[in-house]
C-alpha cells in the first residue's frame, strides 16, 4: 500500500467510528489517506479525530464553504488512486447510483476515475430492501467494488446482516484488490494452513501450536498476484482472506482428501500446514470419563506432501520443514524424499522462528540449485519472497 493515495469517504452510519481505525491501518501500511465526510457523519464521529489520524484536513460538505468545492472536489478526485466509502449508508448508495452530486462525498466520487470501493452498513431490512439491492447491483455493473456486510449485532438492537465488517477485514479486502498484479494470472495455487486436529473423543483432540499465519499470508499474497487460490485450512483463529476458495478441514485424513481431490487441476501446492504425524487408532464414540490413567494407541498418518510428490505431473510442490539442527542437510533430504521443487526450511532452534511467532528464518532449498539463506523476517514479508520464487518456478516450467 506504500505510496498509494486513498480517499476514505465517511457517510452517516452508526459504524462511522470504525472508519477511524480503517484510516489508521491504511496509514500504517504506508498509504496516504485523505478523509471526506458528509455533514451528518460529523454528528457521529469527529472530523478532528479523522484529521489527526489521517494527517490531512478533512473535506466536509459545509455549505458556507461552497465556493471552495469546485477546486477541492476536482483536486481530491484526481489525487486519488482509490476511493473507499466506509460506512456507506443506504442513502449515500442510492445517491451515488442515481447520479446525485450535492455534497463533498457524492461530488468527489462522481469526479474521480480511481477504482471505487463501497462498504455498505445498515439495518438488515434496509440492506435487503430491493431498492438497496438494485442500487448495489447497478453500482457493481458499473465497476464499483462492493464489500459484503457482516452478520451480527446491529445498532438497532437485532442480529442480522448489515454490520460493517471489522476494520482489519476492510483493509485486507482493499489491499487484496489494490495491490493485485497479474504475475500468476491463470495459475491455480492450493495452500494448506493451520495445525490438523486428531480426535480422541467427541470433545477432545490432539493438536499442535501452529497458528496458520504462514499459510494464510501465502494465500493472501497469491491472491494479490492474480492466482486462483484454494485455501485448505485446519481450524485457526484467523479470518478467511478475501478472494480465496476456502475449504475448511480438521484431521490429516480430511486434509489429504481435500488436497488429493483437487490436485489434478492445480498448478502449485504450498503445504504450509502442520500435519499431525499420528492419529488415534480407536476414536471413542462417546466422551471418555475420568480415570486414573489411560493409554492411547496412535497410528501413523499418511504424509500428504510425499503422496503428492509420488504422483507429481505438471505441479510445482513447495514444502515447509521445521528443523532444530543440520537445517540444510535434513532439508535437502526432504526435498529428495518428497520430490519437491522448493522447501522452506525453518531453523526453529532460533527463538524468533517457527511455530506461533510472527517471524521465520532459515533457508530456501531446491533439488537443482544452491540453497538461499532467508533472513529473519515477518511471515507476511516471507510470503512475498516465497511467492516470488514460485513465480520463477512457474515461468521455468512454462505453466
Ligand atoms: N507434511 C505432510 N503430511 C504429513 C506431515 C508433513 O504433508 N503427515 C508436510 C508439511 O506440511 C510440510 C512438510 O511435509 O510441508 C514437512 O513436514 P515435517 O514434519 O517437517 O517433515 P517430516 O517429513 O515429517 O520429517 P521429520 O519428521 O524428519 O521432521
Amino acid at each position: 500500500m506504500r505510496g498509494k493515495h486513498i480517499i476514505v469517504a465517511v457517510s452517516a452510519g452508526i459504524a462511522a467510528y470504525k472508519a477511524i481505525e480503517v484510516v489508521s491501518r491504511l496509514r500504517k501500511k504506508g498509504a496516504e489517506v485523505k478523509v471526506v465526510m458528509t455533514r451528518n457523519a460529523t454528528n457521529i464521529a469527529s472530523p478532528l479525530t479523522f484529521g489527526e489520524i489521517s494527517g490531512h484536513p478533512v473535506a466536509l460538505d459545509m455549505f458556507e464553504q461552497v465556493h471552495q468545492w469546485d477546486v477541492e472536489h476536482i483536486a481530491l478526485a484526481t489525487w486519488a488512486d482509490a476511493y473507499v466509502v466506509v460506512p456507506a449508508t443506504a442513502n449515500v448508495i442510492g445517491k451515488i447510483y442515481a447520479g446525485i452530486a450535492d455534497d463533498m462525498l457524492t461530488t468527489t466520487i462522481m469526479a474521480t476515475t480511481a477504482p471505487k470501493y463501497i462498504c455498505p452498513a445498515m439495518n438488515t431490512e434496509m440492506y435487503n430492501n430491493p431498492i438497496t439491492q438494485r442500487n448495489l447491483e447497478g453500482l457493481r455493473s458499473l465497476g464499483y467494488h462492493i464489500m459484503e456486510p457482516a452478520e451480527g449485532w446491529l445498532a438497532c438492537g437485532v442480529t442480522g446482516v448489515g454490520r460493517l465488517p471489522e476494520p482489519v477485514a476492510i483493509v485486507e479486502w482493499l489491499e487484496a484488490q489494490l495491490c493485485k498484479t497479474s504475475e500468476l494470472e491463470g495459475i491455480t495455487v492450493l495452500v494448506t494452513a493451520g495445525g490438523t486436529q486428531e480426535n480422541i473423543d467427541p470433545v477432545r483432540y490432539i493438536g499442535n501450536r501452529s497458528s496458520g499465519k504462514m499459510g494464510y499470508a501465502i494465500a493472501e499474497q497469491a491472491v494479490r498476484m492474480g492466482a486462483n487460490v484454494i485455501l485448505v485450512s485446519a481450524p485457526t483463529s484467523l479470518s478467511v482472506p478475501s478472494g480465496v476458495e476456502f475449504v475448511p478441514v480438521d484431521s490429516a485424513l480430511s486434509m489429504q482428501e481435500a488436497v488429493e481431490s483437487r490436485y489434478k487441476n492445480v498448478d502449485v501446492v504450498v503445504m504450509a500446514a502442520a500435519v499431525s504425524d499420528f492419529r488415534v487408532l480407536h476414536k471413542a464414540e462417546q466422551k471418555i470419563k475420568k480415570m486414573e490413567s489411560m493409554t492411547l494407541e496412535l497410528v501413523k498418518n499418511p504424509d500428504i506432501l510425499q503422496g503428492l510428490g509420488s504422483h507429481k505431473e505438471h505441479q510445482i510442490l513447495v514444502g515447509f520443514a521445521a528443523e532444530t539442527e543440520h537445517v540444510i542437510k535434513y532439508g535437502q533430504d526432504k526435498v529428495a524424499r518428497k520430490n519437491l521443487d522448493m522447501l522452506v526450511a525453518n531453523d526453529v532452534s532460533k527463538s524468533n522462528a517457527g511455530f506461533n511467532v510472527d517471524t521465520n528464518e532459515g533457508y530456501f532449498l531446491y533439488p537443482d540449485k544452491e540453497p538461499k539463506e532467508m533472513a529473519n523476517m515477518k511471515k507476511s514479508e516471507l510470503a512475498q519472497y516465497i511467492m516470488k520464487e514460485v513465480v520463477e518456478l512457474v515461468a521455468n516450467k512454462h505453466l
